[in-house]
């Protein structure tokens, strides 16, 4: 069986465009901080009419094979998160197909996943569990998170984001499954849903939303530590992870469920809870789980006990889901990126804990080894390749009006045929792919930007 499956490679894409929450904040008639300080969002970004969840994915699967020099030839397993729907029987998959056609491969397994934000973690344990598969053929997976998170006007709309994540997947490397350490949680609820077809914003009530995530994150801790005791013939706790990665539809509700993971550790009675800590925090002992899931002075009290760990094991995960938002399959992925490009070069022999949740309900926490890999699969190689910073300066920001007027447009094309877009490639870099035309058939055709087209945008 192959060994050490898992990432060799990541990509990530996110659209240039974007609206500070600042401005967003003050436009909406929100108290100052709410978004900033409240939510914990930097910015947010949006794909305007030339982007969507094809074009997106079509440029990061793009980008990695060059920027890896894989020949595309060498994948056997294609599998796309999304929940953002296009269309209600053909996959994205099947748009992805395009870029390895034209290489003469046409035998690649897999399809799409949905379920609200866990899609990519479906798509990402299907390629997983193939590689250790009898039915493995020796060749690449690559899975694909890809979403534009936009909400109706209204609390949820800075709760939005859009990216797309690429990663291949295979033996030997550098960000290895520890497969046995794995506990899922899946339930029936109405927290986050979808049953508007004409709509492609959420029907969602926030509050329940915030609840079941983190009741979701007690039982998979719970389960997974149980499972690392059968294992391991010791007990779990958060001292037995380096870093710790949270979907994150919001870096606040990441911030309470770190804390939620130390209320976690207290109640066990492990080590990583030190004296002081534990004075903080027994008065909320004897609370039932309904009531500590409601309790605000928990809430601060966890909060304020699990600062230093949380600066620690979580802050360095934070970074492109505060700047981008919520990207929903890709958000969980986005934060691990952030973890790469800020502590590449000390991530070996480190354990990395991840918690995967999707609204209606599933969640799973998984646990990652990472290791130095061979180049181009190295931890450095990923994080020059992924080149985060340079992505986040080339963004354009725009204003919290023209957002919102490009948030109407996109209500009135969505599920529409017969138009041509704008083909403003202007803010796109050089690879990018745009959407030019959907026709009476509703059929959707795409262009990438090439570097000709970006020296003739720029006056060369
Ligand atoms: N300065 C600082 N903080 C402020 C200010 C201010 N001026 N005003 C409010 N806040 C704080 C609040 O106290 C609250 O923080 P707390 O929870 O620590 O107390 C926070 O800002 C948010 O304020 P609320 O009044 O709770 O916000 P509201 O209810 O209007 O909306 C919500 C928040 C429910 C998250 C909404 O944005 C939403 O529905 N989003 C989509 C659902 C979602 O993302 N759910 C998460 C899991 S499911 C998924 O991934 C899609």
């Amino acid at each position: 069986m192959a060994k050490n499956v898992g990432i060799l490679a990541i990509d990530v894409y996110f659209p240039s465009t974007c609206v500070q929450q600042e401005a967003l904040e003050a436009h909406d008639g929100a108290s100052k901080g709410k978004y900033t300080i409240g939510l914990g969002q930097d910015c947010m970004a949006f794909c305007t009419d030339i982007e969507d969840v094809i074009s997106m994915s079509l440029t990061v699967v793009t980008s990695l094979l060059e920027k890896y020099g894989i020949d595309p030839k060498l994948i056997g397993r294609l599998e796309v998160g999304s929940e953002t729907v296009i269309d209600k029987s053909k996959s994205i998959k099947t748009f992805l197909m395009q870029i390895f056609e034209k290489y003469g491969n046409t035998d690649i397994e897999g399809v799409d996943s949905t379920n609200a934000c866990y899609g990519g973690t479906a798509a990402l344990f299907n390629c997983v569990n193939w590689v250790e598969s009898s039915s493995w053929d020796g060749r690449y997976g690559l899975v694909v998170c890809t979403d534009s998170a936009v909400y109706a006007e209204g609390p949820a709309r800075p709760t939005g984001g859009a990216a797309a994540i690429a990663m291949l997947i295979g033996p030997d490397a550098p960000i290895a499954f520890e497969s046995k350490l794995r506990a899922s949680y899946m339930s029936h609820a109405y927290d986050f849903y979808k049953p508007n077809l004409a709509s492609e914003y959420p029907v969602v009530d926030g509050k329940l939303s915030q609840t079941c995530y983190l009741m979701a994150l007690d039982n998979c801790y719970k389960s997974l530590s149980l499972k690392y005791e059968k294992f391991e013939g010791k007990p779990f706790s958060l001292a037995d992870a380096e870093y710790f990665v949270f979907h994150s539809p919001y870096n606040k509700l990441v911030q309470k469920s770190f804390a939620r993971l130390v209320f976690n550790d207290f109640l066990k009675n492990t080590s990583f809870v030190d004296e002081a800590a534990k004075e903080k925090l027994g008065p909320f002992a004897t609370l039932s789980g309904d009531e500590s899931y409601q309790s605000r002075d928990l809430e601060k009290a966890s909060q304020q006990v699990a600062k230093p760990q949380y600066d620690a094991k979580v802050q360095p995960t934070t970074l492109l889901p505060k700047q981008v938002g919520n990207m929903y399959t890709a958000s969980l992925y986005a934060a691990f990126v952030s973890l790469i490009h800020n502590k590449h070069s000390t991530l070996a022999g480190k354990r990395v804990i991840l918690f995967s949740y999707g609204s209606g309900l599933t969640a799973t926490m998984f646990s990652l080894q990472l290791r130095d890999g061979k180049h181009p699969f190295s931890l450095s190689n990923i994080a020059t390749v992924m080149d985060v910073a340079g992505k986040l300066k080339s963004r354009k920001e725009f204003p919290p009006e023209k957002f919102v007027e490009i948030m109407k447009l996109m209500e009135h094309r969505y599920g529409s045929k017969e138009y041509v877009t704008s083909k403003e490639t202007s803010l796109l870099s050089s690879g990018t792919f745009y959407l030019t035309e959907v026709d009476n058939m509703y059929r959707r055709f795409y262009e990438q930007k090439t570097s000709e087209s970006a020296l003739s945008a720029n006056g060369h």
